[in-house]
């Protein structure tokens, strides 16, 4: 591989993607809708007069899907066309645990499409990220609660490092994977646990607030999220409410060939930026603070 085009480039996964494409020596096309920077190109999965030029030169690509959405594939599609007609080796597309193989619209039915490309392929399929409590909503966590409808369910939260890692393998190895990897950190946790770990990281203390999935629907309308996809994350915290993603995998050791991080190494490595999200946070203006839904796939 010589090109690897990343969309998402910017976000949680893509950037760490694109970082470790280029440390393999191989050049990170990175795809924003905000292209500025050397390196970057203007890409927006709305817009497929974008992806043809994205495309060029490019051998293998990272797909991250338009975030949101509820089904994707009409967006999506143009693009599996157009990397075809470029030449393009390989896909390597982000999905989730949570989500199988399918024909019904979302992240499985792209699972469906990459598969059936024509192209080499790996579908990545990480549970929930470790960066969802210390990333974007880290001034949140640092004011005190976590809210979920995961009730006690428990889920084999992972580093979005190792996520990456195991996407610059699935993109730059030899031989392609052809095949879905499910991906976790090395033990699963629930919310509870989650909120003991950020309270001793950050030295107060954490709750985790229970709700239903209904006042979890609420809660994310509230926020702003769109009310359809407000409901699918809420249907996913249900799911985990059941056991549904209380499991652990060797993948990211079987492909990386070193173990995932836990998400104790996680919060001692960014209790710092915790830390000072704390510092900067305004004062709370409810009776329990800032509250954090953390996103979901
Ligand atoms: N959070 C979790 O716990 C979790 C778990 C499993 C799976 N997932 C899956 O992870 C995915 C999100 O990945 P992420 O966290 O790495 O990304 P992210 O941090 O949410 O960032 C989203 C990226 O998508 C780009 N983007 C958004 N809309 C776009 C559009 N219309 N055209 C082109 N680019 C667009 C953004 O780029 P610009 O703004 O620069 O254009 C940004 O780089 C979702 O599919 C989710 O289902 C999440």
């Amino acid at each position: 591989m010589s090109t690897v085009l990343v969309t998402g480039g910017t976000g949680t996964t893509g950037s760490r993607v694109a970082r470790g494409v280029t440390e393999a020596g191989v050049v990170a096309r990175i795809a924003s809708r905000r292209a500025a920077a050397p390196g970057q190109v203007h890409f927006d999965w709305a817009d497929p007069a974008t992806h043809g030029p994205a495309l060029s030169g490019v051998e293998a690509a990272y797909l991250v899907a338009p975030v949101g959405v509820v089904d994707p594939a009409p967006l999506v599609q143009p693009f599996l066309r157009a990397a075809a007609a470029a030449g393009v080796r390989r896909l390597v597309l982000l999905s989730s645990s949570a989500v199988e193989e399918s024909e019904r619209p979302g992240l499985g039915d792209l699972h469906r499409r990459v598969r059936a490309s024509g192209l080499e392929w790996a579908v990545l399929r990480p549970s929930w990220f470790m960066q969802n409590f210390t990333g974007q909503h880290a001034a949140s966590v640092a004011a005190g609660e976590v809210v979920s409808a995961t009730g006690s369910g428990r889920i084999g939260i992972i580093d979005a490092e190792d996520i990456a890692a195991v996407a610059v393998r699935a993109l730059l190895d030899e031989e392609p994977h052809d095949t879905d990897l499910v991906l976790t950190g090395p033990q699963a946790l629930d919310y509870a646990e989650i909120a003991a770990a950020l309270s001793r990281a950050l030295g107060h203390q954490v709750v985790h607030r229970a709700v239903t999935p209904a006042a979890l629907g609420r809660h994310l309308t509230s926020l702003g999220v769109p009310p359809e996809w407000a409901d699918v994350l809420a249907a996913l915290d249900d799911d985990i409410s059941r056991g549904e993603q209380d499991f652990t995998t060797s993948t990211v050791s079987d492909v990386t060939g070193r173990p995932p991080r836990s998400f104790a190494d996680h919060l001692a490595e960014h209790t710092r930026g915790l830390r000072s999200q704390e510092r900067c946070r305004p004062a709370p203006t409810g009776p329990r603070g800032a509250v954090v839904a953390p996103s979901g796939p």
